[in-house]
C-alpha cells in the first residue's frame, strides 16, 4: 500500500488542481499554506516522483499539467471538495464487481456517500444480468453508498438524478452527451458512453440503502470493447478524439453527483425536472418498451414527478416506471 502522503504536499497538489490550468505563483503557495518557498519546491519534486506533471517556468510559477493515471483517494482526495461521496474512497486494483463490494459495506455500516472505485473489475454487471465490459485502467467504475431519507417508491429518482450528474461531468469533459430513460448516457451519434445501475435494501417505508453502481467509458479504445458492442458502445476518447484525465474525470462525477443529490434531497424531484428534461435525448423520440410482456410504443412525451416515463400511444398515455426502451426514430 502507497504510503500517506504529507498534508501539506497535499496542500499543494490541491491548491494547483484548484487554479485549474492557470498558473500559480510560489510565492502565492508558500503565503497561503505558510510554507518556505524551499519547502514548496521539495513538494512540487515529490509529486512529480509520483506521476505528477507540474510545469515550472520561473515567471509565472507552477501548474498541475498531468494526473497519475490511477483513481485512488490519494490522487482523488485533492481534486475533490465534496463533503460526502468520496471522503470515504476504498479503491481496488482489481476486483469482482463494485457494486458487489459496495453492499457488502453498506450491510456493513458504510456511511452515505463512501465510495467503490476499481481500475478493473472481472464480474462488472449491468443492468438485466448483462455484463459490463470493464478493461484495466481504461475507464471508470465506481458504486457509491447511499442512504437518502426516502420510501422505497421513491429510489428510482436516484437514479435519474445520477444521470443528470453525470450528463454534466462528460460534457464538461467535452461530449455532448444525453440521457436516455432511465439510465443511459449517450453520445450524440446515439452510442452509449455511461451506464448507471441502481440497486437498494429496504424496510417497507424507508430506504436503508441504494447502492449506484456507475460505469462511464472513458478511455476505452474501439479494440477494448467486446466484438458485439462495438457499433454500440463508445467513450470520451473515441468521441473527442483525445484522452481524459480519469482521475479528474472521476473528481468531477462525484462533485456533479453531491450537488444534484444536495438539490434532489432538499427540493424533491419535481425541482430538478426541468434539469432532466434539457439533457434527455429521450423526450419527442418514437420510443418501444416492454411491460409485463407486452410491447407498448408511442411518443415518449415527458417525465412525470416521480421520474416514470409518459409515453403517448393510440390507446393513451402509459405511465413507465421501469424498462429498457429501445429509441425508434427522431421526432
Ligand atoms: C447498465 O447500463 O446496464 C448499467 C451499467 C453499470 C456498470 C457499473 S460499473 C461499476 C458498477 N459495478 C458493476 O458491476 N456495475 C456497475
Amino acid at each position: 500500500m502507497a504510503p500517506e502522503r504529507p498534508e501539506s504536499e497535499e496542500l499543494v497538489l490541491a491548491f494547483l488542481a484548484e487554479a485549474g490550468d492557470e498558473f500559480v505563483s510560489g510565492e502565492a503557495i508558500s503565503d497561503k499554506l505558510g510554507l518556505t518557498r524551499a519547502a514548496v519546491w521539495k513538494h512540487v519534486e515529490a509529486l512529480r516522483t509520483q506521476g505528477y506533471r507540474i510545469d515550472a517556468f520561473p515567471a509565472r510559477g507552477y501548474r498541475l499539467a498531468g494526473v497519475p493515471d490511477r483513481i485512488g483517494a490519494l490522487e482523488l482526495r485533492p481534486l475533490l471538495n465534496t463533503h460526502d461521496v468520496g471522503r470515504v474512497i476504498h479503491w481496488y486494483e482489481e476486483i469482482g464487481s463494485t457494486s458487489d463490494r459496495a453492499k457488502e459495506l453498506a450491510d456493513e455500516g458504510a456511511e452515505h456517500g463512501e465510495v467503490v472505485v476499481a481500475e478493473r473489475q472481472t464480474a462488472g454487471r449491468g443492468r438485466r444480468g448483462r455484463m459490463w465490459a470493464s478493461p484495466a485502467r481504461r475507464n471508470l467504475y465506481f458504486s457509491v453508498v447511499l442512504r437518502p431519507e426516502l420510501p422505497p417508491a421513491r429510489a428510482p429518482e436516484l437514479t435519474l438524478v445520477a444521470s443528470i450528474a453525470l450528463c454534466e461531468a462528460l460534457r464538461h469533459a467535452g461530449v455532448e452527451a444525453g440521457i436516455k430513460w432511465p439510465n443511459d448516457l449517450l453520445a450524440p451519434g446515439g452510442s452509449k458512453l455511461a451506464g448507471i445501475l441502481s440497486e437498494l435494501a429496504a424496510e417497507p417505508d424507508r430506504v436503508e440503502w441504494i447502492v449506484l453502481g456507475v460505469g462511464v467509458n472513458v478511455n476505452a479504445r474501439r479494440e477494448d470493447f467486446p466484438a458485439d458492442l462495438r457499433d454500440s458502445a463508445t467513450s470520451v476518447l473515441l468521441e473527442r478524439g483525445q484522452p481524459a484525465p480519469r482521475a479528474l474525470f472521476a473528481a468531477a462525477c462525484f462533485t456533479a453527483l453531491e450537488e444534484w443529490l444536495d438539490r434532489h434531497a432538499e427540493q424533491g424531484f419535481g425541482a430538478i425536472r426541468d434539469a432532466w428534461r434539457e439533457r434527455s435525448v429521450t423526450l419527442g423520440r418514437e420510443v418501444a418498451v416492454k411491460v409485463d410482456g407486452r410491447e407498448v410504443s408511442g411518443t415518449a412525451e415527458d417525465l412525470d414527478e416521480t421520474g416514470a416515463l409518459l409515453v403517448r400511444t393510440p390507446a393513451g398515455v402509459e405511465r413507465i416506471t421501469s424498462g429498457d426502451i429501445t429509441l425508434l426514430r427522431a421526432r
